[in-house]
């Protein structure tokens, strides 16, 4: 038998209830196949950790992770705890101290979704967003000077390293390649003139080791009026830190909302364990209520099997996941039904299970 062991943080608010699903969906996995289990092992960290010890997550957390498979997390982030510090004491630390420098984040319309754009259907939206993930406008790098004083300064520098800035348009293009798909750039060099024209070049020089695959370069301002009208346009995207982080939500809108959208966060060198998580935050306003919606975390536990050499299985969950979709009777509110996030995960669960014994 082969054990996966798995960090579970569901971290604060909705995080919390829609791991339970997710976690529940890989053990019907493991238990119908059989050769495989997954061992999980719980961490507390989050904002209510901080409230009682003052920090986001144990002191020595990131080498208690490191001897894992796989992170597997919720959200994080609630009221009573600053954002900036919140998410970058856990979340953001993971990325970039494993190294996890893919943020690979679907944006594809399953069957019987609903998106806000008239006449489309799911073949038409059909993207993998390859974000960078490790520095740009998320380096952590600047200052703030005179804080309340008339010469008050504020810098936030934007980081794009010769290493950096390759590695991720080069994974972008072998996925590419690898898919037989198109790679988009999304940059902004008219205004960013020098970290922009730097991407720029990287993109068009590294274009020439990978002909096969046909490019397209677009600003993103424009990127995101056209992911709105002609969102068929786009197959592989790959873009930066932020740009990648604001698309991924307006890709989530078209492509049935915020409870569909999801992330792994992917060492690809596997020096580190990467990380799956939803895409979505902890939702305050609608915590404890046991009413989110289970899917995007349900859908980055397929990308956590993925990573871990079982692609059939991640396509079975996806499938699983349109199926519960598509019969409408088990949905939570967000998708107009009225059942709760352990209901839908159930269902979901069940699905795999049909799926899982008419596939072979
Ligand atoms: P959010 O994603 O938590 O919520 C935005 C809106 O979408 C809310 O109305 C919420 O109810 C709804 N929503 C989100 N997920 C849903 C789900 N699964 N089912 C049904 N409805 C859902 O974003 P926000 O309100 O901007 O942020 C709340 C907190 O989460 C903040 O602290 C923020 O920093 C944090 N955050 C964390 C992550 C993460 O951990 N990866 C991601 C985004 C935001
Ligand atoms: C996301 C989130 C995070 C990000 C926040 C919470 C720091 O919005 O994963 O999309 O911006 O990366
Ligand atoms: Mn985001």
């Amino acid at each position: 038998m082969k054990n996966y062991a798995i960090a579970l943080i569901p971290g604060d608010g909705i995080g919390q209830e829609v791991v339970v699903e997710g976690r529940r969906v890989l053990d019907t996995l493991a238990t119908l196949d059989g050769t495989f289990q997954f061992e999980w092992t719980e961490f507390p960290w989050g904002c209510e950790y901080y409230t009682r010890h003052g920090r986001m997550m144990a002191e020595d957390g990131l080498e208690q992770l490191e001897s894992f498979d796989a992170i597997y997390l919720g959200a994080v982030g609630y009221p009573g705890v600053p954002d900036h510090v919140s998410l970058r004491e856990l979340l953001i630390v993971i990325r970039q101290s494993f190294d996890q420098y893919v943020n690979l984040r679907p944006v594809r319309l399953l069957k019987g979704a609903p998106t806000v754009l008239n006449h489309r259907d799911a073949e038409q939206i059909q993207m993998t967003f390859v974000r960078e993930n490790s520095e740009g406008e998320y380096a952590g790098s600047g200052a703030h000077l005179y804080p309340g004083q008339p010469e008050e300064v504020v810098l936030q520098h934007s980081v794009f390293s010769r290493k950096g800035t390759e590695r991720i348009i080069r994974y972008a293009f072998e996925l590419a390649r690898r898919e037989n798909k198109s790679l988009t750039s999304i940059s902004k060099a008219n205004a960013l003139n020098y970290s922009m024209v730097f991407w720029d070049e990287t993109f068009d020089r590294i274009k020439e080791e990978y002909p096969d695959v046909p490019t397209a370069s677009y600003l993103v301002d424009a990127a995101a009026m056209l992911m709105v009208t002609n969102p068929e346009r786009f197959e592989i995207v790959v873009t930066t830190n932020l740009f990648g982080d604001i698309l991924t939500d307006l890709g989530a809108a078209i492509s049935g909302g915020i409870g569909f959208a999801t992330g792994a966060n992917i060492n690809p060198e596997r020096t580190k364990p990467s990380m799956f998580e939803p895409v979505h935050g902890s939702a305050p306003d609608i915590a404890h209520q046991g009413v989110a919606n289970p899917f995007a975390a349900i859908w980055s536990a397929a990308q956590m099997i993925e990573h871990l050499g079982y692609p059939h299985y991640a396509e079975l969950i996806v499938q699983a996941i349109e199926k519960t979709v598509v019969e409408k009777d088990v949905l939570t509110p967000d998708l107009g039904g009225t059942a709760t996030t352990e209901q839908v995960g159930a269902r979901v669960a069940q699905h795999v299970q049909q799926l899982y014994k008419t596939r072979s």
